[in-house]
């Protein structure tokens, strides 16, 4: 049946060609581009709220597991990325792998990962900025700064971080990956200035009883907060624009998912050893916990490095979106002239800006929850297939030559397939209701147009056509 007509690498290498993007990225751009967008709401926002509210001191068991399922597609990630370096990672993966509908339903799901998460990303940006305000006496107004169901009318900091981020994409890649690289280092400066200032402080006494709302508490910790390790998954999507992917994206992968694990599991665990975990349910724990141990310049300094922080993964995911957006319409699955690239800055300027206004929209209106479970199944349910789609790979073309090889496969790309599936199973009900709506969305909209209008349909029907 044609929904599931698969692309052919070599025509993926040829429309990559001739798509005319910049190629200015080396491996530490990767890296820093993967720890910019890793590190962010997840660790400065969501520790707090998943301890105080599901896994307690618990949550540093919540994030190795979520880091073992990032691990083990993380690995089937730098293979396909490494056989296939072309925009689009997962959705382009699944093109050449699985299908045409697959390929159309992973694309719909990492518009909603991307599109929802930079909002969730934008919502948190938000906090910190309205907590550093409040720190210095003055109290914005709630509504203006907070969504309806939070009692506000627009959270209007979140929408303008939102645009003003999509018009600096704009204007090129290397601009934003130049700003990105010095705020990736005050991020990390931020993160080692916690732990430096609060680590002395731990009382281990906070960390009884380690499983206050038992394992289920855990793993529903772990599925709230796999939103902290979306990210390396980026990198991917930066294939087209590398001097040397099949080289340096594996690296890029790789390399930026260790650095945050450590990361995470420190300040986790930093965090519920300082401060009770119940009183952790603020949308700036890691700042509150320093002024609750008498630090409250730290706090400010750490706070104004978390608004740093947590805009470097708004730049990385906002790019990886317009990327993803740019990969769909390239094979005619959404309208073409979205995807045109701009004469002088050489960036897909249309989508990136259609994008930036979907994002502010979702973060000035919607609660932040509901935007990251809905982002954590849409992009569980992507790296999902993109286990399948490395089985496939290694049945399909076992010879192709590609820098890089999942180790074990025939064990890890089952234990990403079982992990992920595992932890959307974790979700509330209301998320997956929320989710079948939008992959039922997905399929009308892929019948209705993406299937006649494709270009692998197109040239199908020509050669089918000649052959006649
Ligand atoms: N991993 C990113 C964050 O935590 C999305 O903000």
């Amino acid at each position: 049946m044609s929904v599931f007509r698969t692309i052919s690498l070599d025509s993926l290498r040829a429309g990559a060609a001739r798509t005319g993007l910049k190629k200015t990225l080396g491996a530490v751009d990767l890296i820093m581009l993967g720890v910019g967008m890793i590190i962010g709401t997840g660790i400065f926002v969501f520790t707090g709220v998943v301890a105080a509210k599901y896994a307690g001191p618990g949550i540093v068991i919540s994030l190795v597991l979520s880091a073992l399922t990032c691990a083990f597609a993380a690995l089937c990630y730098a293979e396909m990325a490494a056989a296939v370096p072309i925009a689009g990672s997962a959705y382009t993966y699944s093109y050449a792998m699985l299908g045409e509908i697959f390929a159309w339903l992973v694309g719909w799901c990492l518009v909603l990962e991307y599109s929802l998460g930079a909002s969730a990303v934008a919502a948190g940006w938000s906090a910190y900025v309205t907590g550093i305000f409040k720190s210095a006496g003055i109290q914005l107004p709630v509504a203006f700064t907070a969504v309806p169901a939070d009692g506000g009318i627009v959270n209007l900091p979140a929408v303008f971080i939102a645009l003003f981020i999509s018009a600096l994409l704009v204007r090129g890649t290397k601009e934003s990956t130049n700003l990105n690289r010095i705020l990736v280092v005050v991020k990390l400066a931020a993160v080692f200035l916690f732990l430096v200032l609060a680590g002395p402080k731990v009382n281990p006494a906070n960390w009884s009883p380690l499983l206050p709302f038992g394992i289920s508490g855990v793993l529903t910790g772990a599925a709230t907060m796999f939103l902290a390790y979306i990210g390396f998954d980026c990198v991917a999507t930066a294939a087209e624009e590398c001097k040397n992917p099949n080289r340096d994206l594996p690296i890029g992968i790789i390399g930026s998912l260790v650095i945050c694990t450590v990361l995470y599991i420190a300040v986790a665990g930093v965090l519920t050893g300082v401060v009770p975990y119940q009183e952790l349910n603020n949308a700036e724990p890691v700042a509150f916990a320093l002024r609750s141990i008498g630090y409250n310049i730290g706090s400010a300094l750490v706070g104004t490095g978390a608004i740093a922080g947590i805009t470097t993964v708004l730049i990385a995911v906002m790019y990886g979106q317009s990327r993803i957006l740019f990969a769909i319409s390239r094979d005619g699955l959404i309208p073409a002239g979205i995807c045109r690239v701009h004469p002088t800055y050489g960036t897909p300027y249309i989508v990136t800006l259609g994008a930036g206004i979907a994002v502010s929209l979702a973060s000035g209106f919607l609660p932040i929850n509901v935007i990251a479970e809905l982002t954590n199944i849409g992009t569980l349910f992507a790296f999902l297939m993109t286990a399948v789609g490395v089985l496939a790979l290694r049945y399909r073309h076992p010879d192709l030559p590609r820098s890089f090889k999942c180790p074990a496969v025939y064990f890890v790309a089952p234990a990403a397939i079982v992990s992920c599936g595992y932890l959307m199973y974790c979700l509330p009900g209301d998320t997956w209701q929320r989710f079948s709506i939008w992959v039922a969305l997905g399929l009308i909209v892929y019948l209705a147009y993406g299937y006649r209008k494709s270009k692998l349909n197109k040239e199908q029907a020509k050669s089918a056509k000649r052959v006649a």
